[in-house]
């Protein structure tokens, strides 16, 4: 009871994404950067895609769905990071680092099953053309999203609850910029293998989307293959290209940090944290918009119809 106490009082000290001094400015200032163009791109997709009625349909929805959570999920670190760099202060409580790991791994989970669930869409539509609008009707695009983000919030329930009752026996160095489930269970005294069987279950949990996404695009390419046409391997190709990007991206950096034992971390590796934190969220909107012909015509309209009114 006494351990327990004493880690929710203490402070947590986040170590940060390096130790040199020049490379935390580094980072530092493309935080600043990077999250109000993750925010700023982010919300104009929402707009465009809710204030252009051409673009209400599945696809376009996912797609903002994936923005809402992109919004959410860099703000759960990166203000934290900002503050605490103009501070000089590199302390966060114990629930507010149990409050970023929950939100973390909640918000990372819900992306990745709207990821796969974006593919999911895109097969139909390349594979079933003439049944897409029953398959992908609006309940199923609703029970998806909501489905994702159950699965989502509940996969970060128990490693949260397992990271609350862990001792720390005044180990409170957290070896990157924000409370990662990695780096707290290394400066654990508690023992700490269930957890860390709950990690990689947890990993596994969300590797699903990525079993997902693979079987849509084998399905998409078998499909597109068939086509006699090499117009419609292109067109085809053009709506999945950016999507598979992002994915690679995204899972590429996240297995780099999770699929591999617990003892080869050190603080080096936060910045493959960087790059699923800060750099994918932001690439995104860009990834979307400036690949597709009728995102740039919504966000067209959006600014031309703020200027004339
Ligand atoms: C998420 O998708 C649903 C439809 O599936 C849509 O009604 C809702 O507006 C979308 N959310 C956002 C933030 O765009």
């Amino acid at each position: 009871m006494r351990q327990e106490n004493q880690s929710s009082t203490l402070d947590f000290i986040l170590l940060g994404v390096t130790s040199q001094q020049k490379q935390e400015e580094f980072f530092f200032i493309l935080f600043l950067f990077v999250y109000p163009i993750t925010l700023i791109g982010n919300l104009l997709i929402i707009l465009a895609i809710h204030s252009d009625v051409s673009l209400h349909n599945p696809m376009y929805f996912l797609l903002a769905n994936l923005s809402f959570v992109d919004i959410f999920f860099s703000s759960v670190t990166i203000p934290k990071t900002l503050v605490n760099y103009l501070l000089h202060s590199k302390a966060i409580s114990f629930g507010g680092c149990l409050t970023q790991m929950y939100f973390m791994i909640a918000l990372g989970n819900t992306d990745s099953y709207i990821l796969a669930a974006m593919a999911y869409d895109r097969a139909v539509a390349i594979s079933h053309p003439l049944h897409y609008t029953t398959i992908m009707s609006l309940r199923s695009c609703v029970l998806l999203v909501f489905g994702s983000w159950v699965v989502g919030s509940a996969n970060a329930l128990p490693h949260t609850l397992l990271a609350a009752k862990l001792s720390f026996c005044g180990n409170q160095k957290v070896a990157n910029f924000y409370c990662d489930i990695v780096p707290l269970l290394k400066l654990s005294c508690s023992d700490i293998q269930f957890n860390v069987k709950m990690m990689y279950l947890g990993v596994g949990v969300f590797s699903v989307p990525l079993l997902c996404i693979t079987i849509s695009y084998v399905w998409v390419f078998s499909t597109v293959l068939q086509f006699p046409s090499t117009k419609g391997v292109r067109k085809a190709f053009s709506t999945c290209g950016s999507h598979l990007t992002v994915v690679s991206l995204y899972y590429g950096t996240v297995m780099g940090m999770y699929f591999r034992p617990l003892t080869s971390y050190s603080l080096k590796d936060a910045v493959i944290t960087v790059m699923y934190i800060a750099v994918t969220p932001t690439l995104n909107p860009f990834i979307y918009s400036l690949r597709n012909q009728d995102m740039k015509v919504a966000l067209g309209k959006l600014f031309s119809r703020r200027i004339s009114s």
